[in-house]
C-alpha cells in the first residue's frame, strides 16, 4: 500500500518562559539497562555448575544483589555442541549435575532453580549461526563445532525458556563466518523468543552480541517486536583472564575501556528500554588501577550501559566493591529516562565533557574526561547541556559524595591525567519549544484512522465516535510529521507526549529528516497523557527539521505533542 502521508503541519507554540515545570506531562519510566555478572571474562569456557553457584552466592554475600545486580549469565562453554536424535541440546552431566533431590544430572533447569532460589535471575548463551565462537577461536581447550542455534531457533529458545532462563545472549561468530545478515538473523531469533515466551509464559531478555557488525543501533531497537533489548557495539575489551590457566597473565587495558566506551555512543538509538552495550565490564580485573576502575564505572554509568560485571565475584577488593555498589553512580546508569550521555564539549583534544540527562528536570550527570597525559582544568557549562546559564545550579562530586556548592553558569575543576571527575548538576532547564497537532487535522486523521483500524482500539474516543480528546493516533501506512522543528542543540532532547490507553506497550517508528528510522516504545499511560524522551540529531539548518512518526502495527500510540530543547 502506498504510504499515505498526512504530513500534518504542526503549530509551534514557543515556550514563553523557561521553567522546569513546563515539562509537565507525566514521565513514563522505561525499562533500565540490565545489571548482573557474566562468566566469560574470568572463566572463559571452563564455566560449570560449581563456578556458577559460587558466583551467585558471592553476588548475594557481597551486597551486589542489594545494590541492584541480579543476572547470573552463563556465557560460552556451557555446551559443547552435542544434540540428541531430536535435535535437543545435550550437556555434560558432570559439569551440570543434580543439585537437589529428585533432579537429573545434565538438566540446565537445576542451575536455574538454584539461582532463582537466591532471588537472582539466570542468563544463557548461544550463537546465531550453526557454529559458535568456540569452533573458530577456542580460548581454553579444543574447538568444538555445532555450538550455535541456526536451524534450531524455535527449539533452542523454547528450551531456554522451559529451563527457566530469564536472559539470553546471542553471539555472532557462526553467523559472521557464514556471512549471514545480522538484522535478518536477529529478527528471526526475536520471533523465536516471542514464540517461546508465548508457549511458556516465561520472559527471556534479549542480548544481541554481534560487536557492531552492520551498525545494530540502526536495526536492533525493538527488533522483531521485542519490548526491550541490548546490542553490543564493539569487540571484547579483553580476552578472558582465567586464574591458573595458560592465559592467566593477560591484562585488561584502559585504552580498551576508552575505545569500547567511544564505540558505544549512539544516543539516537538509546531510548525507551533499548540500550547500546559496550561489553561486560573489566572493572576489578587484572590490568586496571583503582583510578582507572573508577573512570570505567563512571563511563559505563553515564552511557546508561548494561552493568555486567566480568570479574570473579569471590575475589573483589573492598575498593572495587565500593565502586560497583555506589548508589549515586548506579542511579545515573539506571535512571528512568533511559537516555545516553552526549559529548557536549571538547575544549582541546582529549579534554571532554559528557552529559547524561536524568529524569529529574534540570538534573544532569556530567563526566569531565581528561584523556591526555597532563592534568588540565575542564569546565562544565550549563548551556552546553541544556540548562539555563543564567540560573545557578548545585554540583555534587559523585565519587567523593561531597556537595560542592552552588555555581553560576559553569563549574570548572582540575582533572588529573587519564582520569575523570563525575558530577551531578542540578539546575534549571533551558527553553523547550512545544509542537502541537492542530485541532482540524486531528479530525482528518481520526476519520482515516477509523477506516484503517480494524478493531477501532486506536483511541478510546474512536469507539464512541467522538474526536480524540487530544492527540493523533499513529497508524500503519500513515505518517504523522512535525515540520519546521528547530533546536539550539545538535543532539536535542525530545519529549514525546502521548497516550497509550491499551494494556501493553505500543511502538512507532520515528524518522528524522528522512533518515533511517528508530523504533520507540510507548508504554501504557491509561487515559492520561504521559511522556517518553528520546535524543535526536537535528542537523537541518535552522528550524527545518522534520520528525515523522509511523506505526509498525496498529494501533500505535496517540501522539499529543513533542517538546524540543
Ligand atoms: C565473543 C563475545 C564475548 C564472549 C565470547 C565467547 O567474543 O563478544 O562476549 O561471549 O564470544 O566466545
Amino acid at each position: 500500500m502506498a504510504m499515505l502521508s498526512l504530513a500534518l503541519a504542526a503549530a509551534s507554540v514557543a515556550a514563553s518562559s523557561a521553567t522546569n515545570a513546563q515539562i509537565a506531562a507525566k514521565q513514563i519510566a522505561v525499562p533500565p539497562p540490565p545489571m548482573g555478572w557474566s562468566s566469560w571474562n574470568s572463566f572463559s569456557n571452563t564455566i560449570d555448575s560449581q563456578i556458577t553457584l559460587e558466583q551467585a552466592n558471592a553476588m548475594v554475600k557481597t551486597g551486589l544483589q542489594k545494590a541492584g545486580y541480579r543476572y547470573i549469565n552463563i556465557d560460552e562453554g556451557w555446551w559443547l555442541g552435542q544434540r540428541d536424535a531430536e535435535g535437543n541440546i545435550v550437556v555434560d552431566p558432570k559439569a551440570w549435575p543434580a543439585l537437589a533431590p529428585g533432579e537429573k544430572a545434565g538438566d540446565m533447569a537445576n542451575i536455574v532453580r538454584a539461582i532463582h532460589a537466591l532471588g537472582l535471575q539466570a542468563g544463557i548463551y548461544t550463537d546465531a549461526g550453526r557454529d559458535g565462537c568456540g569452533t573458530f577461536s577456542p580460548d581454553l581447550g579444543p574447538g568444538y563445532p555445532g555450538e550455535g542455534s541456526e536451524g534450531h531457533y524455535d527449539q533452542d529458545f523454547l528450551q531456554f525458556a522451559k529451563w527457566g532462563f530469564d536472559y539470553v545472549k546471542v553471539d555472532w561468530c557462526g553467523g559472521n563466518n557464514e556471512k549471514l545478515d545480522p538484522a535478518i538473523q536477529y529478527a528471526e531469533i526475536a520471533r523465536a523468543i516471542a514464540n517461546a515466551e508465548s508457549i511458556t509464559g516465561h520472559r527471556l531478555y534479549y542480548s544481541i552480541c554481534n560487536w557492531g557488525v552492520n551498525s545494530p543501533w540502526t536495526w536492533a531497537p525493538n527488533i522483531g517486536g521485542v519490548a526491550a533489548d541490548i546490542w553490543r557495539t564493539s569487540g571484547d575489551i579483553v580476552a578472558p583472564i582465567v586464574a591458573n590457566s595458560k592465559n592467566s597473565s593477560r591484562a585488561a587495558s584502559f585504552k580498551g575501556v576508552l575505545s569500547n566506551f567511544d564505540q558505544g555512543i549512539h544516543p539516537e538509538a538509546q531510548h525507551t528500554g533499548f540500550y547500546n552495550d559496550p561489553d561486560m565490564m573489566v572493572l576489578g580485573m587484572q590490568g586496571l588501577t583503582d583510578a582507572q576502575n573508577r573512570v570505567h564505572m563512571s563511563l559505563w554509568a553515564i552511557s546508561g550501559a548494561p552493568l555486567l560485571i566480568g570479574a570473579d565475584l569471590t575475589e573483589l577488593t573492598g575498593a572495587t566493591l565500593a565502586m560497583l555498589t555506589n548508589p549515586d553512580v548506579i542511579a545515573v546508569d539506571q535512571d528512568s529516562l533511559g537516555l545516553q550521555a552526549v559529548k557536549v564539549a571538547e575544549f582541546a583534544k582529549g579534554l571532554e565533557v559528557w552529559a547524561k540527562p536524568l529524569a529529574k528536570p534540570g538534573a544532569r550527570a556530567v563526566v569531565l574526561l581528561n584523556r591526555t597525559d597532563s592534568a588540565a582544568s575542564i569546565s562544565a557549562d550549563w548551556s552546553s547541556f541544556g540548562l539555563l546559564a543564567s540560573s545557578s545550579a548545585t554540583v555534587k562530586d559523585v565519587w567523593s559524595g561531597k556537595d560542592l556548592g552552588s555555581f553560576n553558569s559553569s563549574y570548572s575543576t582540575s582533572v588529573p591525567p587519564r582520569d575523570a571527575v563525575m558530577l551531578l548538576v542540578d539546575g534549571r532547564e533551558g527553553d523547550y519549544k512545544t509542537y502541537k497537532i492542530e485541532r482540524l487535522e486531528i479530525t482528518q486523521v481520526a476519520k482515516s484512522s477509523r477506516a484503517g483500524d480494524a478493531d477501532g482500539s486506536g483511541n478510546p474516543a474512536d469507539r464512541s465516535g467522538k474526536q480524540p480528546a487530544t492527540g493523533v493516533p499513529v497508524l500503519k501506512d500513515h505518517q504523522l510529521s512535525f515540520n519546521h522543528v528547530g533546536s539550539r542543540m545538535r543532539v536535542a532532547r525530545v519529549e514525546i507526549a502521548y497516550t497509550n490507553p491499551g494494556p501493553t506497550t505500543r511502538f512507532a517508528e520515528l524518522r528524522v529528516n528522512g533518515q533511517i528510522a528508530t523504533r520507540i516504545a510507548f508504554p501504557p499511560t491509561g487515559s492520561t497523557i504521559g511522556a517518553v524522551w528520546i535524543q535526536s540529531v537535528l542537523d537541518g539548518v535552522g528550524a527545518n527539521n522534520v520528525l515523522s512518526f509511523s506505526a509498525i502495527c496498529d494501533p500505535g500510540p496517540v501522539i499529543d505533542s513533542i517538546s524540543v530543547e
